[in-house]
């Protein structure tokens, strides 16, 4: 069953709207344009609307007797990043860009809302929710913290990220673990500084940072399981300002990653191991903050196995990947998975040549799988909330 036909005639508009939105991208909750935008379209398709979950974020009510409520996620936040693709749809906000596909997002569920609203071949509830600060900041957590599934209910949630590199309009879904825990980690050393030339008369806090770098490299080889998944990655060094000082303090900064809990917990304590006992053997301080920021978005048997069906009636099955490599990527759709089941889906963005990963300054989502992808909502909803059932 390939793309719906009254969807196909809407690509049109799909196209007009995602390229809009890339024109005009906004940072975490400050959505406001794009969630205007996003609620004129639901209000124009005669859904029920409302705002300010999160701040800017949106949710669309759409009813047909009654029967189970299924909701349906799109991320609708840009990056700080200058865009570099030379596009007529090109960013106006400068230093500001839709680099991961999140204007495709919206775009496909506003299409798929279109639809559902004119077609009403369901029993059920549909909510479509338009979810503020994906990228680092936990949009999805605050809408949880204010009421989302409270306020409007769902017995399942769904959600879909495009992905360079796979077919377009192809998707791949699994059970279990998808994308992982993203931490982040802030070590201070605090030595004592001293003149560049007189090193005896201090403690070096960069030669102890060093050897914390190395050291931290360990933990993923040496401290968690050969056959589980982590990362740990050292992204920033600050320490100094001159060349003849040694400074006080050197400030390293990263980010881990990990698909389970108690590998997390490795690698906190490793962290902090490593940190306070490599300080401590050069008489020197070390202050470590580790904080948890997302979970790792984990997919429900059952949920993971009606999006695959689904895909498949769409795209046929051998466009369906069911057991793709998770990703170390991070998603805070996970906090929506821990408060109800559901699967995570991607669909295939295109060939990734140089350049067009996520993420990436000339990036661009594809428009061609718009139609596909609000194919797979409709029909996700159809068949979850089968009318005839
Ligand atoms: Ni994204």
């Amino acid at each position: 069953m390939p793309v719906i036909d009254r969807i196909a005639r809407l690509h049109g508009d799909m196209t007009a709207w995602r390229r809009h939105l890339h024109t005009y991208p906004e940072t975490a909750f400050e959505e406001h344009q794009t969630q205007d935008f996003v609620a004129e379209r639901l209000r124009e398709a005669g859904i029920e609307v409302h705002r300010g979950l999160a701040g800017t974020g949106v949710v669309g009510t759409l009813s047909v007797g009654d029967g189970p409520a299924i909701g349906l996620r799109a991320d609708m936040d840009a990056l700080h990043i200058p865009e570099a693709t030379g596009v007529a749809h090109q960013s106006v906000h400068a230093g500001r860009m839709h680099a991961c596909g999140h204007d495709g997002h919206m775009a496909m569920l506003l299409g798929a809302a279109r639809y559902l609203a004119e077609t009403r071949r369901f029993r059920g509830t549909v909510r479509f929710i338009f979810q503020p600060a994906e990228e680092n900041e936990a949009g999805g957590r605050r809408m949880i913290e204010d009421g989302l599934f409270e306020r409007f209910p769902v017995d399942s949630v769904y959600g879909m990220h495009n992905w360079p590199g796979m077919e377009p309009g192809c998707f791949a879904v699994r059970p279990g673990p998808v994308m992982a825990a993203f931490d982040i980690f802030e070590i201070v050393v605090t030595g004592r500084g001293t003149h560049g030339a007189m090193p005896h008369l201090g403690i070096d806090p960069v030669v102890v940072a060093a050897e914390i770098i190395g050291a931290l490299q360990t933990i993923a080889s040496r401290a968690v399981d050969p056959l589980d998944s982590a990362v740990v990655t050292v992204t920033q060094v600050h320490a100094g300002d001159t060349w003849n000082v040694i400074p006080d303090t050197a400030t390293l900064r990263g980010t881990a990653r990990a698909f389970r809990e108690d590998v997390q917990e490795a690698v906190e304590a490793g962290v902090r191991r490593i940190a306070d006992g490599i300080a401590a053997a050069h008489g020197a301080g070390a202050e470590v903050r580790y904080e948890r920021r997302y979970p790792p978005t984990v997919n429900h048997e059952s949920e993971a196995e009606v999006a695959a069906r689904v895909a498949a009636d769409v795209s046929g099955s051998d466009a369906v990947d069911r057991d793709p490599p998770p990703s170390m990527g991070a998603e805070d759709f996970a906090f929506m998975l821990r408060e109800r089941p559901g699967a995570y889906v991607r669909i295939g963005n295109g060939p990734c040549g140089e350049g067009c990963s996520l993420h990436n300054p000339t990036y661009d989502f594809n428009d061609d799988i718009l139609p596909v992808g609000a194919t797979y909502w409709a029909r996700l909803v159809e068949t979850v909330l089968d009318a005839d059932a």
